[in-house]
């Protein structure tokens, strides 16, 4: 007996259906499984393809409600804005303070989302002490932070920037002068190395702004270093791509060539500070398809929660304006989310 099947007259009834929406120029699903019904939030909608939508979190908004709310409901990522760059965590040498960052943690946690770690080397945001050292003590420095924030972290970090900003603006595609690029070339591979050891469980990240535009010197540096990493061994697991953009730095659409050459190196990409300025939904909708378009893509993070709240709040570059309200890029960003085939069922 065909106890769990579709009656007949049922099945017959959904063609006929199907057979007169299709006469009259609209598409009807034929199959007997139902559509996925579009999701209504951010991070939901970016879960149909398997990936995240994260934002920053600045751990001084977290007792405002309206920024808890949404912030709440919209994304599945947190990175901390501030609270786990070296000055917040190592103020003074040797002395780790976990305090904003676990804060961010810790409401990332209780509210079910995974957090980027950012970010353990880098040349600003360094504390006093750190900005004084040379050579090799700020070498041993380096790593000493590294081994103290991943240890604290451990297991907890889905992806760590393990180096933010290595590499030079312009046309030269040089490393960035920097007291830790005096210590000798080799200090990112150190970096990497050190990091892949204190905790094997985060995906490890380069991360740098203006590696978007493929045709780029620096972007072109990024790839070299990245091909050779890969080449010996040396341990990265994903790039981020910060994604300022502005008009000084505007969104190319060669961007989706960028993140594909990078993904054929052997590694994963991420969006990983998302801003636009003036928040063109045209631009918003081209950069999360960008990702869309990539299966190594895991993610995007828009960086802030509401104009109000970006570092670059005169550009009023994100999704959400200073009263919560859902803006232009809100929507043409989540309907492209919702566009998405479905993740495909693993096994
Ligand atoms: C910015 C924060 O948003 C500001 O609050 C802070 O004053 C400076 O840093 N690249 C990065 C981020 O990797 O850490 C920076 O965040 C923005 C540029």
């Amino acid at each position: 007996m065909r106890t769990n099947a579709m009656p007949r007259s049922r099945v017959r009834g959904r063609a006929l259906l199907a057979g007169a929406l299709a006469v009259l120029g609209t598409t009807a699903p034929v199959a007997p499984s139902p559509a996925a019904a579009a999701e209504d939030t951010l991070g939901a909608a970016a879960a149909r393809s398997g990936r995240y939508f994260g934002t920053a979190i600045a751990s001084g908004r977290l007792g405002d409600p309206a920024y808890t709310t949404i912030a709440g409901r919209e994304f599945d990522s947190v990175t901390a804005e501030n609270e786990m760059k070296i000055d917040a965590t190592e103020p003074q040498p040797g002395r780790f303070d976990f305090t904003a960052g676990d804060r961010v943690y810790d409401w990332a946690a209780r509210n079910a989302k995974q957090v980027r770690g950012h970010t353990l080397a880098w040349h600003s945001q360094q504390p006093g002490w750190m900005r004084s050292l040379r050579g090799g003590p700020l070498r041993q420095a380096m790593i000493r932070h590294i081994n103290g924030v991943m240890t604290h972290y451990r297991g907890k970090i889905v992806q760590w920037d393990v180096v933010n900003e290595a590499f030079a603006d312009g046309g030269s595609g040089a490393r960035r002068d920097s007291n830790l690029q005096r210590t000798g070339d080799d200090w990112i591979e150190v970096a990497f190395r050190t990091a892949r050891a204190a905790d094997p469980s985060a995906k490890l990240c380069y991360n740098d702004y203006n590696i978007e535009n493929w045709t780029a010197a620096k972007t072109r540096a990024v790839y070299a270093m990245v091909r050779d990493f890969k080449q010996r061994g040396v341990p990265i697991d994903c790039v981020g791509f910060q994604s300022h953009f502005n008009n000084g730095s505007p969104y190319n659409g060669n961007f989706r060539t960028t993140l594909r050459s990078f993904a054929a190196l052997g590694v994963d990409v991420a969006i990983t500070e998302l801003d636009v300025q003036g928040a063109s939904a045209t631009t918003y909708a081209n950069v999360t398809n960008d990702c869309l378009a990539v299966p190594r893509c895991l993610g995007i993070t828009v960086w802030g929660v509401r104009d109000t709240d970006s570092w670059r709040s005169g550009q009023t570059p994100l999704l959400f304006d200073g009263s919560g309200g859902k803006k232009a890029a809100y929507t043409s960003v989540l309907n492209a989310l919702n566009a998405a085939s479905e993740a495909p069922t693993p096994g």
